[in-house]
């Protein structure tokens, strides 16, 4: 077998018999031999894992294990029952994406296990290695000893050994809308930091040493290293609690109503533990290992999924111009206004117009638990949606429908059907949903098994009716638009509309961390393409601003990359830039192929992508709140073409504090040989187009 040349098995596992041998130990080398996993089993029946990147120990030995509340058993001592090996290595294609065709390549280890302490309990240990990390997973076989049970706590652990940077966020059953800190591992603060946070609506922090994942960690010399989890169903989402002793983490489960973890039945597997690791940050971003490990597509027709730009009739409301609700006066979903958008959509080359506060229910849907809200399929009577939507077909663009849940979760569910018929009687193939709120069924949480499984039925539900989703204020992705490409966005982080909260707003740094935690597990409804920076156009009080550059927000369209891609301000902002606004009209959504430029977390991003079925790439380029030049090298290009590049930049007296709207635009000839410095003000970016001559 061809896995045996680089599988080292130091004490065969059924050796293991008698008081000498004390340790067992598999060791196995991915592909290009730069990650190494071991897995010990010792005399007591501990088994341990632990990962070394070029030959540097990552993760130091690190123990495994589950408290079962339901039998009540501790997983914690195990014999080993053998072993089998696979490698696989072919290549796929995703039915959009940055990428064309994936390469999935990886060796993997199922370790057999039995429970030592009596139960008899069967449980295998998966682990996938890759060339740039490792997956793991726990499989709970069909077995007499358990059919049914329920999970107390997995007790996974990842043993750092080193107090590393990291870029975290509070651990919460509820909220993944915090901004990043980056700071030591034992000034972790989860509650400090929470606190700081006034304007997320519903903050769930429970351990003052926990983050959340993706966590993005830097080693003092010069390690990169991603933790997260890849395809999360039936299960809740995993938090981290440090051990700052020596500098562990240990996984922590979102409990439901009545503090439970999960409700399981035999044959089972959990999500995927995943460790990515570089000594190159840019690596980071271009790893598709969370992708390669989620299952494949089970939408077999997928060419009614498409990839879409649109506008929304949106931040008109979070600005204060017009209200979602209509009692007061100021209802912005009306029939004429909402015509303006579909005109705007239509002559500026946009598939969609997102239309919030187009249902009744707005006058009463926040901070009361309540369960019944909205119905979803019950517009206002100043909106004619029969109107509309045979407007918007004569323009050439479809309406995007909005479900806001409030967190009613039980009361969606009931009418989810009839919606989704509604949708499909009048031609509309896009819902953006959302969870804003405590939920219902009352003491679950956003990120718990219960609510992982309902934005499951929606996506699969979704599919059925041939409808594509985006969902707000759901757990953070983990991968599973392969699975579901009609779920093809989230938002489940800090977005743009906290531009608009007072207490942190967004800062400069924000769009250089995403990328490396939350967009690791999948696109992001970042909603990027401001104009106007002060938010005080239609309220005079406000003091709210977007600290970035134009140049930034164009940049953010091919950094920032989503499948749904809402250009966020006000149709008439983008006329205060019309040249501006060209990059926006132009900026496909969708992509044959993705180079990663140069990144560092917290500092810079820089990203080309080549546009799907064109010979053409877009560039963008962000930084933090320093100024900075990079050097671009466009060896990506074909050696045997010119290219012209339209190049997008912040001028030279820009700055994202005093002055965010200046900004040059220039054409450069390009060709595969050429290397160009790009300078970015505090604050700011730089957007390129380069079209083949
Ligand atoms: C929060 C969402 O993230 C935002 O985009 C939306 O406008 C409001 N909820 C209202 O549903
Ligand atoms: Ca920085």
């Amino acid at each position: 077998m061809q896995i045996m040349n680089t599988l080292l098995i130091l004490l065969g596992c059924n050796l293991l018999s008698g008081a000498l041998m004390s340790q067992e130990r598999i060791v196995l080398h991915s592909q290009n031999s730069a990650i190494r996993l071991d897995l010990m089993i010792n005399a007591n029946g501990v088994v341990s894992y632990s990962v070394h990147y070029k030959d540097r120990e990552v993760v130091a030995p690190s123990t495994i294990g589950f408290s079962l509340k339901k039998p009540a058993i501790e997983l914690n001592a195990f014999e080993c029952a053998g072993f089998d090996t696979a490698s696989v290595n072919e290549t796929w294609e995703p039915a959009w994406g940055e990428e064309k065709s994936i390469r999935n390549n990886y060796k993997q280890l199922v370790y057999k296990l039995t429970d030592k302490n009596g139960s008899g309990t069967r449980i295998n240990l998966i682990f996938r290695i890759f060339d740039e990390g490792v997956g793991f997973r726990y499989e709970f076989p069909v077995q007499p000893a358990l059919e049914h049970f329920i999970i107390g706590e997995e007790n996974t652990r990842f043993h750092l050994g080193a107090n590393h940077t990291a870029f975290w966020i509070p651990g919460d059953y509820d909220s993944n809308e915090y901004l990043y800190n980056t700071t030591r591992l034992n000034a972790i603060s989860a509650f400090e930091a929470s606190a700081k946070e006034p304007d997320i609506a519903l903050k769930s922090p429970f351990h003052n040493r926990a983050v959340q994942t993706p966590l993005m960690l830097k080693t003092d010399n010069g390690l990169y290293i991603n933790i997260h989890e890849a395809a999360l169903l039936n299960y809740p989402a995993m938090n981290l609690v440090l051990n700052e002793d020596d500098y562990s983490f240990t996984s922590h489960l979102v409990p439901d109503a009545v503090g439970n973890k999960a409700y399981l039945q035999t044959p089972f597997r959990t999500p995927w533990r995943t460790i990515i690791i570089s000594d190159d940050a840019r690596e980071i971003l271009s790893s598709r290992m969370i992708l390669n490990l989620n299952e494949p597509s089970v939408i077999k027709d997928p060419s009614w999924i498409r990839p879409q730009k649109f506008i929304g009739m949106w931040w008109e409301m979070h600005v204060g111009k017009a209200s979602w609700q209509k009692a007061g006066g100021k209802h912005g979903a009306n029939t004429a206004n909402v015509k303006n958008y579909i005109d705007f959509a239509s002559a500026n080359r946009f598939d969609g117009v997102l239309v919030e506060g187009w249902n009744e229910g707005w006058e009463d849907w926040f901070g009361n638990w309540k369960e019944d809200v909205f119905d979803f399929v019950t517009p206002y009577s100043d909106y004619d949606i029969n109107y509309l939507t045979s407007y918007a077909r004569e323009k050439g663009v479809r309406l995007i429908m909005h479900h806001e849940t409030s967190g009613a979760v039980t009361n969606y569910e009931r009418h989810l059907d009839t919606a989704f018929r509604l949708m499909r009687q009048l031609d509309i193939n896009t819902v953006k949903t959302g969870y804003v709120g405590r939920i219902i069924p009352r003491g679950e949480h956003h990120d718990g098994q219960w609510m992982v499984n309902h934005y499951q039925r929606v996506a699969e539900k979704a599919a059925k009716y041939r409808i594509m989703v985006d969902a707000h204020e759901s757990v953070r992705p983990t991968g599973l638009h392969r699975t579901y490409p009609n779920w093809m966005a989230n938002e489940a982080a800090r977005g743009n509309e906290f531009n608009n909260a007072p207490a942190l707003g967004l800062t400069p740094e924000h769009e250089t961390i995403l990328p490396f935690t939350r967009m690791m597990g999948g696109p992001m409804d970042y909603t990027p393409g401001f104009f106007r920076f002060r938010l005080n156009q239609f309220d005079s009080t406000r003091k709210t601003r977007i600290r970035t550059t134009i140049a930034k927000q164009l940049a953010l369209f091919v950094t920032m990359y989503s499948p749904l891609m809402m250009a966020g301000d006000l149709p008439g902002n983008y006329s205060l830039y019309p040249d501006a606004f060209d990059f926006i009209k132009d900026v496909p959504v969708d992509w044959d192929d993705t180079r990663i430029l140069a990144a560092e977390p917290g500092d810079y991003v820089a990203i080309a992508r080549k546009a799907k079925a064109r010979e053409d790439w877009y560039i963008g380029l962000v930084t933090d709140e320093n100024s900075r030049r990079l050097e671009l090298n466009f060896n990506f290009l074909d050696p045997k073409s010119q290219y012209e590049a339209t190049i997008y930049a912040d001028a030279a007296d820009a700055d994202w504090n005093n002055n965010p709207a200046a900004y040059t635009i220039k054409k450069q000839h390009i060709s595969a040989r050429k290397k160009i410095k790009i300078a970015m003000a505090p604050g700011g970016g730089c957007a390129i187009v380069v079209r083949k001559k």
